[in-house]
């Protein structure tokens, strides 16, 4: 796998045209993840940097020139890997912006990060560890803030289109706009404003780009909604997961029990704890798989070729190769402020607009941030595509196999097909008068197992006979249920 990446990374030698607000990003890895670049010049001098939506910090490695040291030093700790160095400032020119002194953190030069490198964070302000360590004092908000209190009558916005590419020569193409749109996608202001998720106070600076789907809003390759629960504790409609979206994923990161609902059914999936890629599912090239994912009421459909992956669709690929899928049970990624983050395999079937709203300090109209979603993936087309990329242009997905039941791989919740409302709400009803009449029972034998043991400890007799044939063992092992719990039970569960 990091060879085909080598090689793909190698071929390209593709010229990006800047255009006034808006600039060709392109894909390239690292040796592990996709990484989606832009240009920009900063002291002078031109760095390479990641896209992501996913973090709020710029950093650079090696020395920058025409820098002012702010004294202090800060640290980034990401999903993979971590960065850390001293706080500097420098003109930055980006797109055709420039920022007179944008606050970066400079990271000495390695192989990991080598020089004229870098990561430009286009996550919320609050979420930034430059803003958070400089406090005011030495204007350290991130490049888009800054770019955005430049000129508060533009819209506060940042576009991205990853898309896809029939050429070798450039595999991961893309499009990055600020307070701008791409000409021909205008239609994306017309779609839902997904309102941006507020975290709780005390975990603001893991606040990202995060959004609901709709309840239950994932729908698995039978064409079921799959039964979600999210673990976000401020979420009202448990049945809607929180995502966020980080251009600096190549892979979805998906609760287990999602994974397993879209691959385990299909035969030759496999659940493959792969050392360099993480725990994913495998399965044939061969197999195509749809799905779809919700959000505003509206359906986004996933190209086939993104749920069941191949870093090399642009070579000659053969019959039995085995592909990577793409909705990818989520590890060193994980956290209680979200379920999912959509990556690259996702983000290539939308456009997406991040409007920045009031996250913006200083702007004199306030607005809550939001984010739009504009679908790119025609299904019909979709399903011609994969076939003349992975069966050589013979429909045989009409035969393909799939098991009425998906597997219990370990998943939390293993039942994939969602019942009707009515269902449901009969099965609550159903749940909760059962539950009561056995709650009750319990509570009734409960009281009378008591009171016949206190009746027998009052007995002198039967407690001599009863000390020597392990009775009492019995009522030291078990606690009657009408007395109150011991006290360490009732202690607070810390951390999560
Ligand atoms: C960045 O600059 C390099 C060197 O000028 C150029 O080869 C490359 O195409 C540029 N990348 C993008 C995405 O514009
Ligand atoms: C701010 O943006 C508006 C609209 O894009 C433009 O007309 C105006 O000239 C800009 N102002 C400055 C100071 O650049
Ligand atoms: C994968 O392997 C790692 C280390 O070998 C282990 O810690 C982890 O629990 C495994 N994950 C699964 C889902 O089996
Ligand atoms: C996937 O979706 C396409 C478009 O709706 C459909 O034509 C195709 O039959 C579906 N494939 C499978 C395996 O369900």
């Amino acid at each position: 796998l990091i060879a085909v990446l080598h090689v793909s990374a190698l071929q390209l030698s593709l010229r990006g045209h800047v255009l006034s607000k808006r600039s060709h990003i392109s894909g390239l890895d690292n040796g592990q993840n996709l990484r989606y670049l832009t240009n920009f010049t900063l002291g002078g001098n031109q760095y390479s940097a990641s896209i992501d939506t996913g973090s709020s910090d710029l950093w650079v490695a090696g020395v920058v020139p025409n820098s002012n040291d702010t004294g202090v030093s800060t640290s980034v700790q990401y999903a993979i890997g971590a960065i850390s160095g001293p706080i500097k400032s420098a003109p930055l020119s980006f797109l055709d912006f420039n920022v007179p002194d944008q606050a970066f953190i400079q990271v000495n030069a390695s192989a990991t990060y080598p020089d004229g490198r870098g990561l430009i964070g286009l996550g919320p302000n609050v979420g930034s560890n430059i803003h958070g360590a400089l406090k005011k004092q030495f204007r350290g908000d991130t490049v888009l803030d800054r770019i955005f209190l430049q000129n508060l009558t533009t819209p506060n916005i940042l576009t991205i289109l990853l898309s896809r590419s029939e050429s070798s020569f450039e595999q991961y193409p893309g499009e990055i706009t600020v307070s701008d749109i791409i000409p021909g996608m205008e239609n994306i202001t017309n779609q839902p404003q997904l309102p941006v998720t507020t975290n709780p106070s005390s975990r603001s600076g893991n606040q990202h780009w995060q959004v609901l789907l709709d309840p239950d809003g994932i729908i698995g390759p039978d064409g079921q909604p799959i039964v979600s629960q999210t673990t976000v504790s401020s979420t009202k409609d448990v049945s809607q997961l929180t995502a966020i979206f980080d251009t600096d994923f190549t892979f979805n990161q998906v609760p287990r029990h999602i994974s397993d609902a879209i691959y385990s059914r299909f035969p030759g999936a496999q659940f493959d704890n792969n050392t360099a890629t993480g725990p994913m599912w495998t399965l044939p090239c061969t197999t195509e798989v749809n799905a779809t994912i919700q959000f505003g009421n509206m359906s986004y459909p996933i190209h086939p070729l993104d749920i069941n992956f191949s870093f090399t669709d642009s070579s000659n690929s053969s019959e039995d190769q085995t592909c990577y899928g793409a909705f990818q049970p989520i590890t060193t990624g994980a956290s209680p402020d979200y379920d999912i983050i959509f990556g690259m395999a996702f983000l290539r079937n939308v456009y997406l607009l991040i409007n920045y709203g009031d996250y913006v300090d200083g702007a004199k109209t306030k607005a809550s941030p939001y984010v739009q979603l504009l679908s790119t993936t025609d299904p019909a087309s979709a399903h011609r595509n994969f076939i003349n990329v992975r069966l050589n242009g013979t429909d045989t997905t009409g035969s393909q196999m799939f098991a009425a039941a998906p597997s219990s791989s370990g998943g939390d919740l293993n039942d994939i097909h969602k019942p009707s409302h009515r269902a449901k709400k009969t099965a609550t009803i159903v749940g909760a008068v059962t539950g009561t009449i056995f709650l009750v029972a319990v509570c009734v034998i409960a009281f009378f197992t008591y009171r016949r043991r206190q009746r027998r400890r009052l007995a002198p007799a039967t407690d001599l006979s009863t000390a020597n044939t392990g009775s009492a063992f019995h009522d030291t092992a078990y606690r009657p249920l009408l007395l109150p719990a011991p006290p360490g039970e009732f202690n607070p569960v810390l951390g999560y």
